[in-house]
C-alpha cells in the first residue's frame, strides 16, 4: 500500500495484512490501537498508590519512560524499575502549567520525576499486575539523597535525580537511569577560557525553571545514575561524563573479566555518541571515556592529557563537559542520539538517531545507525558503521528499541506532539509501534503493531523473558493541554490523560515473540 493510501487510513486504523503479518495503518485516534491478536491492559498510571503505609505515601511519577524487568525468586514475580522523565502538569483552576509557581507546587513538581521500583506478579491467566504486597515498592524522586561518585564543588552530596529518560542494566544487577534534559531545572554549566561558566536555559526554556526556588549545582545532574533495587541506594557514576544522557546500554566484555561497555547517546542536535569502559570487574567506578569519530571509525579517548583538552585542567572537569570535551577531541555530532540496543546475535550496536530539522537540508525522518566493534569486540576502540534504516517511509523520529527474545526489533516512533499535524509529518498519525523482523521470509520490513493516544509517545520497551508480555510506556497523552476541561487526549480513563506502564500480550505477540 502506498503512502497517499495510508494517508487515507488515519482515522479508523483498520486493521490490514501486510504478507504474512497483521498490522495497522496510520490513525490519529486517541486511543491505544493495536494490531489484531495483540490487547493491552494498563498496569500502572502516574498517580496511582504504590505503597502501604510503612513507606508513607508513595504515589507512581510522572511521564514513565524505560521499563527494566528484574526476574523474582520465581517465575511468577518480577520487580520493574520505571523512569519518571518530566514532571507532572500543575493545575489552578481549570489551566495547567508547568512551571511551578509557589514552593508547594514546586515540591509536587520535585516529587513527580525520577523513578519508581515496583513489584509485580503474574495472575493464572499468564498476565502481569501489580504485587498485591508494596513493601518491595520504592521511589527515587528530585529530593531523594543520592551520592556523586566523586566530589563536585566540593561536595560528593547531591540532591536527587531527574529528567530520567531511558536507562540500562548491568550483568552485576544494578540499574542505571540516565538524567537527560538537565538542563531546564537547575541551568547548566560549560567550560569558557579556562574556567567554568554557568548559564541559565531555564528562563528561556518557560517550563521548568527549578532554580528559582532551589539553587542546586547544574554540574550535579546529567549523570548515570546507578541504582541498587535491593537497597534503594543511588550513585551518579561520574566516570561516564555528563551530556544529555539518553541511555546507558552495557555490553559485558568477552573475555569474562567482568569489565563492560556503557553506550550512551547525547540527545542534543549534534551531541555525539559515548562508550565508557571500565577498568574493574563489576564496577563503575573507574574507567576511560570515549566518544565516536564516526568518519573515521575511532572511539576517541576523553582524556585530560591529550593536547586538545589540556585547557580543562583536570581530568573531573573533562568529564563535566563530556559534550565540550569530545567535539574537542574529534567526536563527530549527530542527529540526536537516542536509545542503544545491542543485536543479541552478534553484538552489534543499533543507535536511534531521531531526527535534526536545523541541518541543511533537514533531516526530518532520522535513521538507525549500525554500529559494530572491530572484531565484535565491546573493548574495541576501532569500529565501522552503517545506516541500518531510513525513516521516512512507514515510520518517522526513531526513538525507543528492543530486540524481543527471538532476536527480532521492536521500535516507537516520537514525532514530537508540536509537529506531528504538520508537514511533512502529518501522513504518519500518532506515534506509532514497529515489528521489524531481522530474520526468516520477512526480514527487514516494517510492519505497524500500535498507534499512540494523541500527543503520546511510546518508550520503555521491554520484554518479559517468555516474550509472551510486553511492557510499554504510555508517555505523555494530551501533552499539549492547557485547559483541564479541555485535554487534547483522554486517555486511559475517558478524563484527564495520565501516562501509564502497559502490558501488551495476545495471539499475535506469542506467534512473534514468545520463546
Ligand atoms: Fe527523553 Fe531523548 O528522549
Ligand atoms: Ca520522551
Ligand atoms: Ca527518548
Ligand atoms: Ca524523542
Amino acid at each position: 500500500m502506498g503512502q497517499g493510501a495510508l494517508v487515507s487510513a488515519l482515522g479508523p486504523a483498520a486493521v490490514r495484512c501486510s504478507g504474512s503479518l497483521p498490522e495497522i495503518g496510520p490513525t490519529n485516534r486517541d486511543e491505544l490501537v493495536l494490531a489484531s491478536g495483540l490487547r493491552y491492559r494498563v498496569l500502572v498510571c502516574e498517580g496511582d498508590r504504590i505503597s502501604s503505609g510503612a513507606r508513607g505515601d508513595l504515589r507512581f511519577g510522572s511521564n514513565n519512560d524505560f521499563i527494566a524487568f528484574f526476574a523474582g525468586p520465581d517465575a511468577d514475580r518480577a520487580l520493574l524499575w520505571v523512569n519518571h522523565e518530566m514532571p507532572c502538569g500543575l493545575f489552578d483552576g481549570e489551566r495547567v502549567f508547568w512551571i511551578p509557581r509557589t514552593r508547594t507546587e514546586f515540591e509536587r513538581s520535585r516529587a513527580s520525576v525520577g523513578g519508581s521500583c515496583i513489584a509485580i506478579e503474574r495472575e493464572s491467566s499468564g498476565q502481569w499486575s501489580l504485587a498485591a504486597n508494596y513493601d518491595q515498592n520504592f521511589r527515587l524522586d528530585a529530593a531523594s539523597p543520592i551520592t556523586l561518585s566523586r566530589p563536585i564543588g566540593g561536595t560528593t552530596k547531591a540532591e536527587g535525580t531527574l529528567g530520567n529518560c531511558a536507562g540500562g542494566v548491568t550483568p552485576w544487577g544494578t540499574l542505571l537511569t540516565c538524567e537527560e534534559n538537565h538542563l531546564y531545572y537547575f541551568g547548566d554549566t560549560r567550560w569558557s577560557g579556562g574556567r567554568r561558566e554557568v548559564f541559565y536555559e531555564p528562563r528561556d526554556h518557560k517550563r521548568l525553571d527549578w532554580h528559582r526556588f532551589r539553587a542546586n549545582n547544574p554540574d550535579h545532574y546529567g549523570w548515570v545514575v546507578e541504582v541498587n533495587l535491593e537497597t534503594g541506594v543511588a550513585q551518579k557514576q561520574i566516570a561516564l561524563g555528563r551530556c544529555f544522557h539518553e541511555c546507558a546500554t552495557v555490553a559485558p566484555a568477552r573475555d569474562r573479566s567482568g569489565r563492560v561497555a556503557v553506550y550512551s547517546g547525547d540527545d542534543t542536535i549534534g551531541g555525539c555518541i559515548y562508550k565508557f569502559l571500565s577498568r574493574d570487574a563489576n564496577s563503575l567506578a573507574e574507567g576511560e571515556l570515549y566518544a565516536a569519530n564516526t568518519r573515521t571509525g575511532r572511539w576517541e579517548l576523553l582524556d585530560v592529557a591529550r593536547p586538545e583538552l589540556r585547557e580543562f585542567n583536570t581530568q573531573l572537569n573533562v568529564l563535566i563537559h563530556a559534550r565540550q570535551a569530545a567535539l574537542l577531541a574529534g567526536a563527530t555530532p549527530q542527529d540526536r542520539p537516542e536509545d542503544i540496543e545491542l543485536d543479541p546475535s552478534d553484538g552489534s550496536v543499533y543507535i536511534s538517531l531521531t531526527n535534526n530539522t536545523r541541518r541543511e537540508p533537514p533531516n526530518y525522518h532520522g535513521s538507525i545507525l549500525k554500529l559494530i566493534e572491530a572484531g565484535g569486540d565491546p573493548l574495541a576502540l576501532q569500529f565501522t558503521t552503517r545506516t541500518f534504516f531510513t525513516g521516512g517511509e512507514k515510520f518517522s523520529c526513531p526513538d525507543n528499541m528492543a530486540f524481543d527474545p527471538r532476536g527480532n526489533l521492536w521500535l516507537a516512533s516520537d514525532i514530537s506532539e508540536h509537529d506531528r499535524e504538520t508537514a511533512p509529518y502529518q501522513s504518519f498519525g500518532n506515534n506509532g509501534l514497529f515489528y521489524i523482523p531481522l530474520h526468516g521470509p520477512d526480514s527487514g520490513a516494517v510492519f505497524q503493531m500500535g498507534s499512540a493516544p494523541n500527543d503520546a509517545e511510546f518508550t520503555g520497551l521491554r520484554f518479559a523473558p517468555d516474550g509472551r508480555t510486553l511492557f510499554l510506556s504510555v508517555q505523555h497523552p494530551g501533552a499539549r493541554t492547557r485547559s483541564k476541561s479541555n485535554p487534547t487526549s483522554r486517555w486511559p480513563d475517558g478524563d484527564f490523560p495520565r501516562s501509564a506502564v502497559v502490558t501488551i500480550g495476545g495471539p499475535t505477540l506469542d506467534a512473534l515473540a514468545a520463546v
